[in-house]
């Protein structure tokens, strides 16, 4: 049965992990959710692992609708979220235009990087039928307001800070909330505050479910491995069982595991 976002609230209540991985292309996408993974990701991080960039800025909205409609042809029941490229959800108006591009292409949800000036937007877009993902704490799309790829919310202020950010925009109209590169407890009191999935990636085990990027999990991103991810494909016959792999590590919660969790 293919997965829609009552299946997440499901998992949820259940207090059942689920997966999330990156996909950009049919092939991977027949793959990803063939294994059983619950929703799959057109990242923009397809700037960096497909396009080599070293953000994700330079992503275009003909690039992310390209992508989604490549996946949308391979998908077999996972549910299928498109992020926003930067600046393309930066008025109400621009993010209902670009956001309706991406729901047309297939994405059954939009993901956007950003704190409380995202409520209007994302009541926007709820209101008219796009359901939302909020992804916070560590926004790829913010890097050079960061000063660099760094985990947030590692003070108490930036903390509560990040529950409220999280409280209000679930009540605007999120239906996922996304936390990248926070400390585990932060990420627990989150996932208990609010009524939506949260989705963890660099966020300890206590989320809801857990997201990684394609490449990095198959151990083919080039460079330095941030220490949230682990190489799949090291301990797997194939990519078919790495990907398998990973599904029962979420389910079980075994992964993420002590090694690649930030404490504070
Ligand atoms: O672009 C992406 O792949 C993402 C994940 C890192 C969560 O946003």
């Amino acid at each position: 049965m293919a997965v829609t976002i009552n299946t997440l609230r499901e998992y949820k209540q259940k207090g059942e992990a689920f997966s999330v991985l990156t996909a950009y292309d049919a092939t991977f996408a027949q793959v990803v959710s063939e294994a059983g993974v619950d929703v799959i990701l057109i990242g923009d991080s397809l700037g960096m692992v497909l396009q080599g960039n070293d953000s994700t800025l330079p992503v275009t909205m003909e690039q992310m609708e390209y992508h989604t409609r490549c996946v949308a042809q391979g998908n077999r029941g996972a549910l299928i979220m498109a992020d926003m490229p930067f600046m393309t959800y930066g008025t109400v108006e621009s993010a209902l235009e670009n956001a309706a591009q991406l729901m047309r292409a297939g994405a059954h949800l939009v993901k956007l990087e950003g704190t409380d000036w995202m409520k209007d937007t994302i009541r926007a877009l709820s209101q008219r039928g796009v359901p939302v993902c909020a992804h916070l704490g560590l926004t790829p799309q913010f890097v050079n307001k960061f000063g660099g790829y760094k985990v947030q919310g590692r003070d108490e202020k930036a903390a509560e800070m990040m529950i409220e950010h999280a409280c209000e925009l679930v009540a605007a109209g999120a239906d996922i909330i996304l936390l990248e590169c926070v400390p585990a407890p932060l990420a627990a009191r989150i996932t208990q505050a609010v009524k939506a999935p949260v989705i963890g990636i660099g966020a300890g085990s206590e989320t809801d479910g857990q997201v990684l990027v394609l490449h990095d999990m198959l151990g083919i991103t080039p460079g330095r491995k941030p220490r949230f991810v682990k190489n799949f494909l090291a301990e797997a016959g194939s990519v078919h069982e790495a990907i398998s792999t990973y599904v029962s590590a979420v389910r079980d919660r075994t992964f993420p595991a002590e090694e690649h969790t930030f404490k504070a």
